[in-house]
């Protein structure tokens, strides 16, 4: 083991000395970086004293495992420090305006090897080896634990590495149990970088929660966490999605058993990054990964007094308003969609809706950036003036407004209005397309502005020093429709086939239908019956006993917001008899009879629900809840310690904890609740929510939990489209 060791740190001088010469420089053999323990926080990472060199090399690993090297240097985790300018244009400014020691909150994640030399305090110039390295191998293969706080929250090992003699079976063995620790193959390891919060520790004036993949994930079926309706979902892990086994070459030794290796691409949503890289299964596998994540339907249609039919059952006339809905479900993202950093993507509906002779009568305006009148998915953070912050400046971060993001599985409605023209030649053709772009356009100008500076230019030239791609966020960025849906409506509709999510059968529609308008506020949510009721009679007649299951959970789940719990229950009972028990039905009698305060038959729900499903946070929150309204304070207290193991920074479950230490006079209650107060939605935030809804026409749309777009005619639709820049 002591001479691999040895051998191990000649090749890393070696390596670092042929960097330097290729980048131009003239040091002589560089001084190993050491991490000896300085303040690592705002970051939550913690460490060992360490050598930071040795966790930046990634050729000695690449001489064995040429393939899982080659996917990882084409990844975003390769490409996440100074050197992506995406990220340096972001992180220079919170560094300018708030301080270059507080961003070693973004370092922990984004530049952990900036972190641990301390070069993360100073200016970082594009001469910094460092910052060139991006999230190693080592980094992952080398974590030892996580907490589940995010934040960056694992500790690293500094147990050595060795690296094996490929003939000896023992120095293997040791090899792979060394790389692969106990959290490799969970999905803490991502969550401990796939969950963020910014407050008090970088300067923000209070908590606010940001990325957060492994909550939203941990409370999806895919986790085996008890949604709100029936889904038939294989459970599937980060792993299991993101790093799916690819063929090996011969040159790979991990495949060297079965001819696969785990795919180290994490190929995702960031087509801008995917299409200047020179592997071109990259932006391929980016198009494949995000095509078909979100279905789109189009449904409930009302014209006149005819209420909630399917498009092609719609009888149209000349001169009526149309009413109808695009429906939005996300079917195979294992978190929201989109997730990561739900601020920046942009993503966004068009409509156009056409007569019978293919003329365009309305339209919803294009993807202009930040532009009133198209519904984008995304989460919006207002700043200190309740301005809209669009730039991802976290440092300006004051209160959330509203997350127009979709929870795994959940469905989401965006209704369309329109006036029809007098004379009218039917049916009318209306496509609805969800569109993505990784970054909007007022970022990317950003980020285009700052590489062209002199700083720009170093790091690229750098990158390309260092063999990577310099890349560049000035070129137009790929557009990729994620989903599709035309339908017909009016007279000889029925004789069109209908594309995309709405080639579906009609029960299947009518379902997703019933789930998008059960998000309407409570004095709306009747609009999801008729299609629930269709949907229950279709399926009764079709004797498919569960989709008839899935039909009574939506109507239980009506009848609870209508606070009816005893009809709700009935319903369940009904799924019950079809299907057998399942928490599923549970979880809705509990959130039935929570509504109306019957708090002990609510925890007798819940803690079916928790027994079921251990590791979902949101269970816990509720069976907190139910036990903290009964005053039962053990329990409450021990169900909320229990999800603050899972989600420490949860508002609720620090709630129920707090008053449930209270009321048992216990000493630390104090700081109990003041850990509360700390992590509570801020004061302002119904003033900022209320300022921005009278100054941004989105945040007065957007806020309503079924947002209302009016489709105008195209000529109007362009001329206010003009592109800002
Ligand atoms: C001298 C060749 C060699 C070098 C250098 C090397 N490895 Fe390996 N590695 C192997 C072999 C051989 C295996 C066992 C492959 C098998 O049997 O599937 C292995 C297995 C692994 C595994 C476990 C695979 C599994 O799931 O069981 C990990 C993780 C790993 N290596 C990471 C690394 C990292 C990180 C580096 C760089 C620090 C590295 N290796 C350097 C040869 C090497
Ligand atoms: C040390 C922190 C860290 C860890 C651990 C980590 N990630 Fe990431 N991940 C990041 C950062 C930072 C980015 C964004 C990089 C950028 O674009 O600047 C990212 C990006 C991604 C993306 C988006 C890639 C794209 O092309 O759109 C995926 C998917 C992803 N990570 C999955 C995972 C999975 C799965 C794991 C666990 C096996 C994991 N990550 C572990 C920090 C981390
Ligand atoms: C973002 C975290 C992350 C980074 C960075 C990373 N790995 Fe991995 N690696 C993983 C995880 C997680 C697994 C286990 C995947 C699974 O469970 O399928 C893995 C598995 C492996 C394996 C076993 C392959 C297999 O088929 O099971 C090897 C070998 C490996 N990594 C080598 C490397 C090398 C070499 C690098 C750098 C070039 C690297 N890893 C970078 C997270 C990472
Ligand atoms: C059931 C499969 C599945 C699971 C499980 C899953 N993801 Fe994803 N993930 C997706 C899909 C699909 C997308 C969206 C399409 C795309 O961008 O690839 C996505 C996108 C992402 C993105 C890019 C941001 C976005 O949504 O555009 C990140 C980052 C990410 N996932 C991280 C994670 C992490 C971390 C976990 C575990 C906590 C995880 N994912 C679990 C399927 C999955
Ligand atoms: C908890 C870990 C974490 C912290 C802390 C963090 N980030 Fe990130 N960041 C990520 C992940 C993960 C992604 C990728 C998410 C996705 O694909 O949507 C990302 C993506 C980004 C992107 C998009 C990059 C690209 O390639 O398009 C920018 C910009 C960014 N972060 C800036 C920052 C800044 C600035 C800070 C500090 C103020 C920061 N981040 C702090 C994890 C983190």
């Amino acid at each position: 083991m002591g001479a691999s060791t040895v051998l191990d740190d000649m090749a890393h001088w070696f390596f670092m000395g042929a960097l330097l010469g290729a980048m131009g420089c003239s040091y002589g053999a560089p001084e190993p970086v050491r991490f000896t323990g300085h303040d690592l926080s705002p970051s939550l990472m913690s460490a060992p004293s360490l050598d930071v060199s040795r966790l930046a090399k990634t050729d000695d690993c690449a001489d064995c495992h040429a393939d899982v090297a080659s996917h990882w240097r084409q990844s975003a985790h390769a490409n996440a420090s100074f050197d992506n300018p995406w990220y340096r244009a972001s992180v220079d400014q919170f560094r300018a305006e708030r301080g270059k020691e507080e961003s070693r909150f973004c370092a922990g994640c984004h530049d952990p090897l900036l972190l641990l030399s301390g070069d993360i305090d100073g200016g970082v110039k594009a001469d910094n080896e460092l910052a060139y390295a991006g999230i190693t191998c080592l980094v992952c293969h080398n974590i030892d634990s996580t907490r589940s706080d995010g934040n960056a929250s694992f500790t690293l090992s500094d147990a050595p590495i060795l690296l094996p003699d490929p003939a000896s079976p023992e120095e293997i063995e040791a090899h792979r149990t060394r790389l692969t620790m106990q959290p490799l193959r969970t999905a803490a390891l991502c969550g401990s970088c796939h969950r963020s919060f910014s407050g008090t520790a970088i300067g923000n004036d209070n908590h606010l929660p940001g990325i957060d993949d492994l909550g939203d994930w941990a409370s999806s079926a895919y986790a085996g966490a008890i949604q709100g309706h029936l889904t038939s979902v294989e459970e599937n892990s980060c792993q299991g999605c993101h790093m799916r086994p690819v063929a090996a070459s011969d040159a790979e030794m991990a495949g060297a058993s079965d001819g696969m290796v785990s795919s180290h691409r994490w190929t995702a949503s960031h087509t801008a990054m995917a299409a200047q890289l020179p592997d071109v299964k990259h932006a391929q596998q980016a198009k494949d990964e995000l095509e078909g994540a979100v279905l789109v339907d189009v449904g409930a249609v009302r014209a006149g007094l005819r209420r909630y039919v399917l498009p092609h059952e719609s009888r149209l006339r000349g001169g009526e308003r149309l009413v109808f809905d695009v429906l939005l479900e996300n079917v195979s993202t294992g978190h929201r969609f989109p997730g990561g950093v739900r601020d920046m993507h942009d993503v966004w509906v068009e409509v156009e809706v056409r007569d019978a002779a293919g003329k365009l009568l309305a339209v919803s305006l294009p993807g202009a950036d930040d532009n009133d009148d198209v519904f984008v998915l995304r989460t919006t953070v207002l700043d200190a003036a309740a301005n809209p912050e669009i730039l991802h400046q976290v440092h300006r971060f004051s209160a959330p407004a509203f997350d127009r993001t979709l929870p795994a599985h959940d469905a989401q409605a965006v209704r369309y209005s329109m006036h029809l023209p007098r004379k009218l030649a039917l049916p009318l053709q209306v496509d609805a397309r969800l569109l993505h772009r990784k970054h909007s356009l007022l970022f990317q100008a950003l980020a285009c502005e700052s590489s062209r500076t002199e700083r720009g230019i170093g790091f690229a030239a750098g990158a390309e020093a260092h063999g990577k791609v310099a890349l560049d966020p000035c070129l137009e960025q790929p557009v990729t429709e994620i989903g599709a849906a035309r339908v017909w409506m009016g007279r000889g509709a029925a004789e069109q086939a209908p594309v995309g999510g709405a080639a579906r059968p009609a029960i299947e529609r009518l379902l997703t239908q019933a789930l998008a308008l059960l998000h309407a506020k409570q004095e709306h949510v009747h609009m999801a019956k008729p299609s629930i009721d269709r949907a229950l009679r279709l399926a009764r007649e079709a004797e498919l006993p569960v989709l008839q299951a899935q039909a009574l959970v939506l109507r239980a789940r009506l009848s609870s917001m209508q606070g009816r719990p005893n009809e709700a229950v009935a319903f369940t009972q009904g799924a019950e008899a079809l299907i057998g028990p399942n928490p599923v039905l549970d979880r809705i009698r509990g959130n039935a009879y929570a509504r109306v305060w019957r708090w002990k038959q609510a925890a007798e729900a819940y803690r079916l629900v928790v027994d079921a499903s251990p590791f979902d946070w949101r269970a816990w929150q509720d069976l907190a809840r139910a036990y903290g309204s009964l005053s039962d304070d053990e329990n409450a207290l021990s169900a909320a310690d229990a999800g603050l193991r899972l989600a420490p920074h949860d508002e609720g479950l620090l709630r129920s904890r707090a008053l449930a230490l209270g009321s048992l006079g216990w000493p630390d209650s104090a700081l109990a609740k003041e850990r509360w107060l700390a992590h509570r939605a801020p004061d302002a935030q119904p003033q900022l929510l209320s300022v921005c809804e009278k100054e941004h026409q989105r945040c007065r749309r957007d806020r309503q939990p079924i947002p209302h777009y009016t489709l105008l005619p195209p000529r109007k639709a362009i001329h206010a489209s003009v592109d800002p820049g």
